[in-house]
């Protein structure tokens, strides 16, 4: 009897021991660097959700690709090798879910208002629910910001992007906005992009400031147009099964964490794209120019055709709802 009490006494001791000491891992891996938005909201997240958790969970960030590469990242997440990325928004055509590409369209976005009102509504919410015959559950949209240009040449109208290799997101929205520039679109993972514009592998670019900045790019750009004419932005996305496997009380905990953590992302990014463009401009090395309303109508009337172009393959009725719910 003793030794049977014993046995017990010492199992129980055992799993408690091997349940404490094995926390569960989440691996996020994502593309950028660090001093990001999205770089420093994963950092944010791994901290709430670790101490909302009390060390049930453990979060192990690996930012600017050290894991994998854009196409990698999200073939590793649908396998399980990953559990947590957030890929940019223009990313998502090659799993299939095509509609994502509505975020790219030139101009769809008039304000980062009008943008929420998508992203945090049921266009939104949508959307993400398209992820998940793929194997993967969507919790958030983390902001980035619009976009600017860049090449070794100035970038003030149309006309000065024709036979320009340009570098681009795997989007075909985004092959169609450079072709109606004139440009040729070359679809490169985001940690080639430098030396492709050092070795002139591409000519240009387009980016928000931060990651123009944060991956040096300005250093072998002449010029940075800040046009504003499209938007980049993220899906904070995990594998669907590794998800509904989670004890419940960890997954509540977690959702806080993530909720927690985009609303940081989303008071940080304008910020951190205005810091990065000044001081782009103070390096003295790369000349930032902003359109003027008559360059702005330009481009207008050059990339506006792009969202006709692309109904097909988005769908008129979701670019109708975004441009009607933007007042348009
Ligand atoms: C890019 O490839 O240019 C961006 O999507 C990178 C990122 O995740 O912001």
């Amino acid at each position: 009897m003793k030794l049977k009490y014993a046995l017990l006494v010492l199992s129980a001791a055992l799993s408690f021991n091997a349940s404490a000491q094995a926390p569960i891992i989440i691996k996020f891996s994502h593309v950028v660097a660090t001093d990001t938005p999205k770089g420093q909201a994963a950092e944010r997240f791994k901290q709430l959700a670790e101490k909302a958790t009390n060390g049930r969970v453990k979060v192990e960030v690996y930012p600017n690709s050290q894991l994998y590469k854009d196409k990698e990242e999200l073939e590793a997440l649908q396998l399980g090798a990953v559990q947590m990325l957030a890929p940019s928004l223009a990313k998502f055509g090659p799993l299939g879910v095509k509609e994502f590409e509505v975020f790219d369209l030139p101009y769809i976005f008039p304000s980062k208002a009008a943008l929420y009102n998508v992203t945090e509504g049921e266009i939104g919410k949508s959307l993400l629910k398209k992820l998940e015959p793929k194997g993967i559950t969507g919790l958030a949209y983390w902001d980035n910001g619009f976009k600017v240009m860049s090449a070794n040449k100035p970038l003030r109208t149309p006309a000065d992007f024709r036979g320009l290799k340009m570098r681009i997101q795997s989007s075909k929205v985004l092959d169609a906005q450079m072709r109606a520039l004139g440009a040729n679109p070359q679809v490169l993972a985001f940690s080639e992009v430098y030396q492709a514009l050092q070795t002139g592998v591409v000519d240009g670019t387009e980016n928000p400031p931060s990651n123009m900045y944060t991956q040096k790019m300005h250093e072998v750009q002449k010029y940075v147009t800040v046009s504003n004419h499209g938007y980049l932005g993220y899906a904070v996305i995990v594998n669907k099964k590794f998800w509904d496997g989670l004890p419940a009380d960890i997954r509540t905990a977690l959702d806080q964490a993530m909720k927690d953590a985009t609303t940081f992302e989303k008071a940080i990014a304008q910020r951190d794209n205005d810091l990065a463009l000044e001081a782009i401009k103070k390096t003295g090395k790369t000349e930032v120019y902003m359109l003027n309303a008559q360059q702005q109508a330009e481009w207008r009337k050059a990339l506006l055709p792009v969202q006709t172009q692309m109904e097909s393959r988005i769908g008129a009725g979701l670019i109708s709802a975004i441009n009607k719910q933007a007042g348009k």
